[in-house]
Protein backbone atom coordinates (compact mmCIF):
# COMPACT_ATOMS: atom_id res chain seq x y z
CA UNK A 1 0.00 0.00 0.00
CA UNK A 2 3.19 2.29 -0.09
CA UNK A 3 1.80 2.96 -3.62
CA UNK A 4 -1.00 5.36 -2.34
CA UNK A 5 1.40 6.54 0.59
CA UNK A 6 3.08 7.50 -2.93
CA UNK A 7 0.39 9.35 -4.68
CA UNK A 8 -0.95 11.29 -1.76
CA UNK A 9 2.94 12.62 -1.37
CA UNK A 10 2.96 12.89 -5.43
CA UNK A 11 -0.66 14.90 -5.24
CA UNK A 12 0.81 17.32 -2.82
CA UNK A 13 4.06 18.10 -4.62
CA UNK A 14 2.32 18.83 -8.04
CA UNK A 15 -0.69 21.44 -6.11
CA UNK A 16 2.63 22.79 -4.55
CA UNK A 17 4.25 23.56 -7.71
CA UNK A 18 1.03 23.97 -9.52
CA UNK A 19 0.05 26.83 -7.21
CA UNK A 20 3.71 28.16 -7.47
CA UNK A 21 3.12 29.08 -11.11
CA UNK A 22 -0.22 30.46 -10.65
CA UNK A 23 -0.44 34.56 -11.12
CA UNK A 24 -4.11 34.65 -11.70
CA UNK A 25 -7.22 34.02 -9.79
CA UNK A 26 -8.21 31.79 -13.17
CA UNK A 27 -4.84 30.00 -12.85
CA UNK A 28 -6.04 29.09 -9.09
CA UNK A 29 -9.46 28.19 -9.78
CA UNK A 30 -8.42 25.90 -12.24
CA UNK A 31 -6.25 24.23 -9.99
CA UNK A 32 -8.46 24.16 -7.39
CA UNK A 33 -11.15 22.22 -9.87
CA UNK A 34 -8.74 20.23 -10.95
CA UNK A 35 -7.70 18.76 -7.33
CA UNK A 36 -10.71 19.40 -5.18
CA UNK A 37 -13.72 19.25 -8.21
CA UNK A 38 -15.81 16.17 -8.51
CA UNK A 39 -13.61 14.87 -11.02
CA UNK A 40 -10.34 16.04 -9.05
CA UNK A 41 -7.56 14.10 -8.13
CA UNK A 42 -7.83 14.46 -4.48
CA UNK A 43 -11.36 13.94 -4.45
CA UNK A 44 -10.88 10.88 -6.24
CA UNK A 45 -8.59 9.33 -4.07
CA UNK A 46 -10.51 10.08 -1.08
CA UNK A 47 -13.72 8.00 -3.12
CA UNK A 48 -11.57 5.64 -3.29
CA UNK A 49 -11.05 5.47 0.41
CA UNK A 50 -14.63 2.80 0.81
CA UNK A 51 -13.34 -0.01 -0.91
CA UNK A 52 -10.10 -0.03 1.28
CA UNK A 53 -9.61 -2.91 4.22
CA UNK A 54 -10.52 -2.02 7.41
CA UNK A 55 -6.36 -1.16 8.07
CA UNK A 56 -6.00 0.66 5.28
CA UNK A 57 -8.57 2.85 6.29
CA UNK A 58 -7.07 3.32 9.57
CA UNK A 59 -3.50 4.28 7.82
CA UNK A 60 -4.78 6.40 4.82
CA UNK A 61 -7.38 7.60 6.22
CA UNK A 62 -6.33 10.25 8.24
CA UNK A 63 -3.64 10.66 5.67
CA UNK A 64 -5.94 11.83 3.07
CA UNK A 65 -7.87 13.89 5.14
CA UNK A 66 -4.77 15.94 5.77
CA UNK A 67 -4.04 15.80 2.27
CA UNK A 68 -7.17 17.33 1.48
CA UNK A 69 -7.31 19.76 4.44
CA UNK A 70 -3.82 20.99 3.44
CA UNK A 71 -4.65 21.28 -0.02
CA UNK A 72 -8.17 23.26 0.86
CA UNK A 73 -5.90 26.02 3.08
CA UNK A 74 -3.07 26.43 0.31
CA UNK A 75 -5.30 27.30 -2.09
CA UNK A 76 -7.00 29.55 -0.28
CA UNK A 77 -3.93 31.18 0.82
CA UNK A 78 -2.73 31.65 -2.29
CA UNK A 79 -6.19 32.94 -3.93
CA UNK A 80 -5.55 35.67 -1.05
CA UNK A 81 -2.11 35.95 -1.91
CA UNK A 82 -3.01 36.91 -4.95
CA UNK A 83 -5.74 39.32 -4.07
CA UNK A 84 -3.50 41.20 -1.93
CA UNK A 85 -0.81 41.59 -4.25
CA UNK A 86 -3.00 43.24 -6.98
CA UNK A 87 -4.13 45.71 -4.80
CA UNK A 88 -0.99 46.32 -3.72
CA UNK A 89 -0.12 47.14 -7.44
CA UNK A 90 -3.26 49.40 -7.64
CA UNK A 91 -2.16 51.70 -5.39
CA UNK A 92 0.90 51.96 -5.81
CA UNK A 93 0.42 52.53 -9.29
CA UNK A 94 -1.48 55.95 -7.60
CA UNK A 95 1.40 56.76 -5.42
CA UNK A 96 4.18 56.83 -8.20
CA UNK A 97 3.58 58.94 -10.93
CA UNK A 98 6.07 59.80 -13.59
CA UNK A 99 7.76 63.23 -13.48
CA UNK A 100 9.24 63.22 -16.22
CA UNK A 101 6.31 62.87 -18.30
CA UNK A 102 5.73 65.91 -20.41
CA UNK A 103 2.39 67.77 -19.97
CA UNK A 104 0.01 69.32 -22.05
CA UNK A 105 0.87 72.82 -22.94
CA UNK A 106 -1.15 75.28 -19.85
CA UNK A 107 -3.64 77.57 -22.26
CA UNK A 108 -3.14 81.06 -20.46
CA UNK A 109 -5.01 83.84 -20.60
CA UNK A 110 -4.39 87.89 -19.52
CA UNK A 111 -5.83 90.55 -19.04
CA UNK A 112 -6.88 93.19 -22.13
CA UNK A 113 -4.10 95.42 -23.37
CA UNK A 114 -6.95 98.01 -22.38
CA UNK A 115 -7.15 96.72 -19.26
CA UNK A 116 -3.90 97.14 -19.03
CA UNK A 117 -3.68 100.29 -20.19
CA UNK A 118 -6.30 102.01 -18.67
CA UNK A 119 -4.95 100.51 -14.92
CA UNK A 120 -1.61 102.05 -15.96
CA UNK A 121 -3.20 105.14 -16.17
CA UNK A 122 -5.37 104.89 -13.55
CA UNK A 123 -2.09 104.45 -11.28
CA UNK A 124 -0.55 107.54 -12.38
CA UNK A 125 -3.39 109.97 -11.75
CA UNK A 126 -3.77 108.18 -8.31
CA UNK A 127 -0.18 108.93 -7.11
CA UNK A 128 -0.95 112.53 -8.08
CA UNK A 129 -4.05 112.76 -5.94
CA UNK A 130 -6.72 112.01 -8.54
CA UNK A 131 -10.29 109.92 -7.80
CA UNK A 132 -11.56 107.86 -10.49
CA UNK A 133 -14.85 108.76 -11.81
CA UNK A 134 -17.68 107.04 -13.97
CA UNK A 135 -20.43 108.43 -15.63
CA UNK A 136 -23.03 106.98 -18.29
CA UNK A 137 -22.74 106.01 -21.93
CA UNK A 138 -26.26 106.44 -22.99
CA UNK A 139 -26.48 110.42 -21.85
CA UNK A 140 -28.98 113.27 -22.25
CA UNK A 141 -28.15 115.97 -24.65
CA UNK A 142 -28.12 118.14 -21.63
CA UNK A 143 -24.64 116.87 -20.10
CA UNK A 144 -23.45 115.63 -23.33
CA UNK A 145 -23.88 118.88 -24.86
CA UNK A 146 -25.78 122.30 -22.95
CA UNK A 147 -23.58 121.75 -19.77
CA UNK A 148 -20.57 122.09 -21.72
CA UNK A 149 -21.50 125.82 -23.51
CA UNK A 150 -22.70 123.85 -26.59
CA UNK A 151 -26.52 125.09 -26.61
CA UNK A 152 -29.10 123.73 -28.97
CA UNK A 153 -28.08 125.08 -32.74
CA UNK A 154 -24.39 126.04 -31.37
CA UNK A 155 -22.03 125.04 -34.50
CA UNK A 156 -19.49 123.46 -32.42
CA UNK A 157 -22.28 120.25 -32.03
CA UNK A 158 -21.24 119.45 -35.70
CA UNK A 159 -17.83 118.34 -33.97
CA UNK A 160 -19.65 115.57 -33.11
CA UNK A 161 -21.58 112.90 -35.25
CA UNK A 162 -23.94 111.94 -32.76
CA UNK A 163 -25.62 108.26 -32.18
CA UNK A 164 -28.80 109.81 -30.91
CA UNK A 165 -31.57 107.19 -29.80
CA UNK A 166 -35.10 106.50 -29.41
CA UNK A 167 -35.87 108.22 -26.83
CA UNK A 168 -36.04 111.88 -27.34
CA UNK A 169 -32.82 114.15 -26.06
CA UNK A 170 -31.05 111.22 -25.44
CA UNK A 171 -27.67 109.88 -27.03
CA UNK A 172 -24.78 107.53 -26.73
CA UNK A 173 -21.92 109.98 -25.46
CA UNK A 174 -19.79 111.53 -27.93
CA UNK A 175 -17.37 112.29 -24.95
CA UNK A 176 -16.23 111.34 -21.63
CA UNK A 177 -16.39 115.31 -20.77
CA UNK A 178 -20.14 114.73 -19.79
CA UNK A 179 -18.49 113.30 -16.63
CA UNK A 180 -17.24 116.85 -15.79
CA UNK A 181 -20.10 118.22 -14.91
CA UNK A 182 -21.50 115.32 -13.22
CA UNK A 183 -18.57 115.20 -10.89
CA UNK A 184 -18.79 119.26 -10.13
CA UNK A 185 -22.62 118.41 -9.61
CA UNK A 186 -22.02 115.57 -6.77
CA UNK A 187 -19.40 117.61 -5.28
CA UNK A 188 -21.52 120.83 -5.00
CA UNK A 189 -24.09 118.91 -3.63
CA UNK A 190 -21.90 117.40 -1.21
CA UNK A 191 -20.01 120.57 -0.48
CA UNK A 192 -16.69 118.59 -1.64
CA UNK A 193 -14.78 121.11 -3.63
CA UNK A 194 -12.14 121.20 -4.48
CA UNK A 195 -11.96 117.82 -6.55
CA UNK A 196 -9.47 116.45 -8.67
CA UNK A 197 -10.28 113.32 -11.10
CA UNK A 198 -10.19 111.30 -14.09
CA UNK A 199 -12.98 109.44 -15.95
CA UNK A 200 -11.47 106.78 -18.42
CA UNK A 201 -14.37 105.03 -20.37
CA UNK A 202 -15.93 104.39 -24.19
CA UNK A 203 -17.13 107.40 -26.62
CA UNK A 204 -19.40 106.70 -29.38
CA UNK A 205 -19.55 108.50 -33.10
CA UNK A 206 -21.23 108.07 -36.44
CA UNK A 207 -18.23 107.32 -38.72
CA UNK A 208 -17.20 105.50 -41.30
CA UNK A 209 -15.12 102.51 -39.89
CA UNK A 210 -11.28 102.84 -41.47
CA UNK A 211 -7.67 101.96 -39.74
CA UNK A 212 -7.54 105.20 -37.40
CA UNK A 213 -11.89 105.71 -36.85
CA UNK A 214 -14.19 103.64 -35.60
CA UNK A 215 -17.32 104.24 -34.31
CA UNK A 216 -16.36 103.34 -30.27
CA UNK A 217 -13.27 104.41 -29.33
CA UNK A 218 -12.10 105.16 -25.83
CA UNK A 219 -11.20 108.74 -24.10
CA UNK A 220 -9.98 109.55 -20.75
CA UNK A 221 -11.69 113.07 -19.16
CA UNK A 222 -9.45 114.96 -16.37
CA UNK A 223 -10.63 117.65 -14.11
CA UNK A 224 -9.45 119.65 -11.39
CA UNK A 225 -11.47 122.45 -9.70
CA UNK A 226 -9.67 124.29 -6.89
CA UNK A 227 -8.83 127.94 -5.98
CA UNK A 228 -6.42 130.12 -8.39
CA UNK A 229 -5.82 127.23 -10.60
CA UNK A 230 -3.84 128.48 -13.89
CA UNK A 231 -2.88 126.99 -17.07
CA UNK A 232 0.94 126.10 -15.74
CA UNK A 233 -0.98 123.44 -13.51
CA UNK A 234 -2.61 121.96 -16.60
CA UNK A 235 0.86 121.90 -18.48
CA UNK A 236 2.70 120.22 -15.72
CA UNK A 237 -0.20 118.14 -15.12
CA UNK A 238 -0.03 117.06 -18.86
CA UNK A 239 3.59 116.54 -19.05
CA UNK A 240 4.09 114.29 -15.62
CA UNK A 241 1.36 112.56 -16.68
CA UNK A 242 3.12 111.76 -20.60
CA UNK A 243 6.51 111.42 -18.96
CA UNK A 244 5.40 108.43 -16.58
CA UNK A 245 3.28 107.10 -19.47
CA UNK A 246 5.65 106.53 -21.84
CA UNK A 247 8.67 106.10 -19.41
CA UNK A 248 10.78 108.78 -20.03
CA UNK A 249 13.00 111.10 -18.02
CA UNK A 250 12.68 114.11 -20.26
CA UNK A 251 9.77 114.58 -22.21
CA UNK A 252 9.05 117.87 -24.19
CA UNK A 253 5.77 119.35 -24.47
CA UNK A 254 4.43 122.15 -26.90
CA UNK A 255 1.11 123.93 -26.51
CA UNK A 256 -0.68 125.47 -29.07
CA UNK A 257 -4.15 127.21 -29.07
CA UNK A 258 -7.24 124.62 -29.80
CA UNK A 259 -10.55 125.59 -29.81
CA UNK A 260 -13.28 123.44 -27.63
CA UNK A 261 -16.45 125.56 -26.41
CA UNK A 262 -16.39 124.00 -22.89
CA UNK A 263 -12.82 125.76 -22.03
CA UNK A 264 -11.17 129.12 -22.26
CA UNK A 265 -8.31 129.48 -23.25
CA UNK A 266 -8.09 125.82 -24.92
CA UNK A 267 -5.29 124.18 -26.35
CA UNK A 268 -3.79 121.24 -28.19
CA UNK A 269 -0.79 120.13 -26.37
CA UNK A 270 1.96 117.76 -28.03
CA UNK A 271 4.72 115.93 -26.94
CA UNK A 272 7.88 115.24 -28.68
CA UNK A 273 8.05 112.05 -30.55
CA UNK A 274 8.62 109.11 -28.08
CA UNK A 275 9.87 106.88 -31.71
CA UNK A 276 12.40 109.09 -33.46
CA UNK A 277 14.80 112.08 -33.24
CA UNK A 278 14.08 113.37 -36.68
CA UNK A 279 10.88 112.76 -37.94
CA UNK A 280 8.99 109.29 -38.57
CA UNK A 281 5.78 108.53 -39.83
CA UNK A 282 4.16 108.08 -36.51
CA UNK A 283 4.77 111.92 -36.37
CA UNK A 284 4.34 112.43 -39.88
CA UNK A 285 8.63 113.60 -39.89
CA UNK A 286 7.27 116.75 -37.71
CA UNK A 287 8.65 115.23 -34.31
CA UNK A 288 5.67 116.10 -32.16
CA UNK A 289 2.40 114.35 -31.30
CA UNK A 290 -0.70 115.88 -30.87
CA UNK A 291 -1.98 113.76 -27.40
CA UNK A 292 -3.75 115.78 -25.05
CA UNK A 293 -6.64 118.63 -26.02
CA UNK A 294 -7.45 121.00 -22.57
CA UNK A 295 -8.23 124.31 -21.46
CA UNK A 296 -8.80 126.03 -18.40
CA UNK A 297 -12.42 125.26 -17.47
CA UNK A 298 -15.30 127.88 -19.18
CA UNK A 299 -16.88 130.00 -16.36
CA UNK A 300 -20.64 128.83 -17.81
CA UNK A 301 -19.65 125.48 -17.47
CA UNK A 302 -18.99 125.67 -13.64
CA UNK A 303 -21.98 128.06 -13.46
CA UNK A 304 -24.05 125.49 -15.34
CA UNK A 305 -22.87 122.96 -12.66
CA UNK A 306 -23.46 125.16 -9.91
CA UNK A 307 -19.90 126.57 -9.32
CA UNK A 308 -19.19 130.17 -8.43
CA UNK A 309 -16.54 130.84 -11.57
CA UNK A 310 -15.49 134.03 -9.19
CA UNK A 311 -14.68 132.22 -6.40
CA UNK A 312 -13.57 128.49 -8.20
CA UNK A 313 -11.02 127.85 -11.63
CA UNK A 314 -10.08 124.75 -12.76
CA UNK A 315 -8.28 122.98 -15.69
CA UNK A 316 -10.17 120.27 -18.18
CA UNK A 317 -8.50 117.94 -20.44
CA UNK A 318 -9.54 114.86 -22.20
CA UNK A 319 -7.53 112.58 -24.58
CA UNK A 320 -7.91 109.87 -26.61
CA UNK A 321 -7.03 106.57 -25.01
CA UNK A 322 -7.65 104.58 -27.76
CA UNK A 323 -4.88 106.88 -29.67
CA UNK A 324 -2.78 107.02 -26.75
CA UNK A 325 -2.75 102.75 -26.43
CA UNK A 326 -2.26 102.41 -30.20
CA UNK A 327 0.62 104.80 -29.89
CA UNK A 328 1.92 103.15 -26.91
CA UNK A 329 1.45 99.71 -28.38
CA UNK A 330 2.45 100.68 -31.80
CA UNK A 331 -0.91 99.45 -33.23
CA UNK A 332 -1.72 100.63 -36.81
CA UNK A 333 -5.16 99.59 -37.28
CA UNK A 334 -7.94 100.49 -34.39
CA UNK A 335 -10.38 97.75 -35.95
CA UNK A 336 -7.47 95.12 -33.82
CA UNK A 337 -7.42 96.81 -31.05
CA UNK A 338 -11.69 95.89 -31.20
CA UNK A 339 -11.60 92.82 -32.75
CA UNK A 340 -10.96 89.98 -30.17
CA UNK A 341 -9.05 87.84 -32.34
CA UNK A 342 -6.70 85.87 -29.82
CA UNK A 343 -4.05 85.52 -32.17
CA UNK A 344 -3.55 89.68 -32.13
CA UNK A 345 -4.13 89.69 -28.10
CA UNK A 346 -2.14 87.12 -27.14
CA UNK A 347 0.72 89.62 -28.60
CA UNK A 348 0.53 90.98 -25.42
N1 LIG B 1 -14.21 116.36 -25.28
C1 LIG B 1 -13.26 116.74 -26.28
C2 LIG B 1 -13.44 115.90 -27.54
O1 LIG B 1 -13.96 114.86 -27.46
C3 LIG B 1 -11.86 116.60 -25.78
C4 LIG B 1 -11.55 117.63 -24.74
C5 LIG B 1 -10.89 118.79 -25.10
C6 LIG B 1 -11.92 117.46 -23.45
C7 LIG B 1 -10.61 119.78 -24.20
C8 LIG B 1 -11.65 118.44 -22.49
C9 LIG B 1 -10.98 119.60 -22.88
O2 LIG B 1 -11.98 118.31 -21.23
O3 LIG B 1 -10.70 120.53 -21.99
O4 LIG B 1 -13.05 116.27 -28.59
Amino acid sequence: MSTLKNTIDTIQQELTAKLAAAHTQKDVEDIRIAFMGKKGSITELLGALKDLSIEDKKEFGPLLQQLRQNAEASINQHKNALLEAQAQAALNKQKHFDVTATLPAAVRGHLHPYTHFIQEIQDIFLSMGYEIWDGPEFETDFYNFTALNIPQDHPARDMYDTFWTDKPGHLLRTHTSPVQIRAIEKAVKENKLPIAGIAPGRTYRHEAVDASHDFMFMQCEGLLIDKNVTIANLFATAQTFLKRLFKKDELDIRIRPGFFPFVEPGFEIDMRCVFCKSGCSVCKQSTWIEVFPGGLVHPNVLKAAGVNPDEYSGFAFGFGLTRLAMLKYGIDDIRLLHSGKIKFLEQF
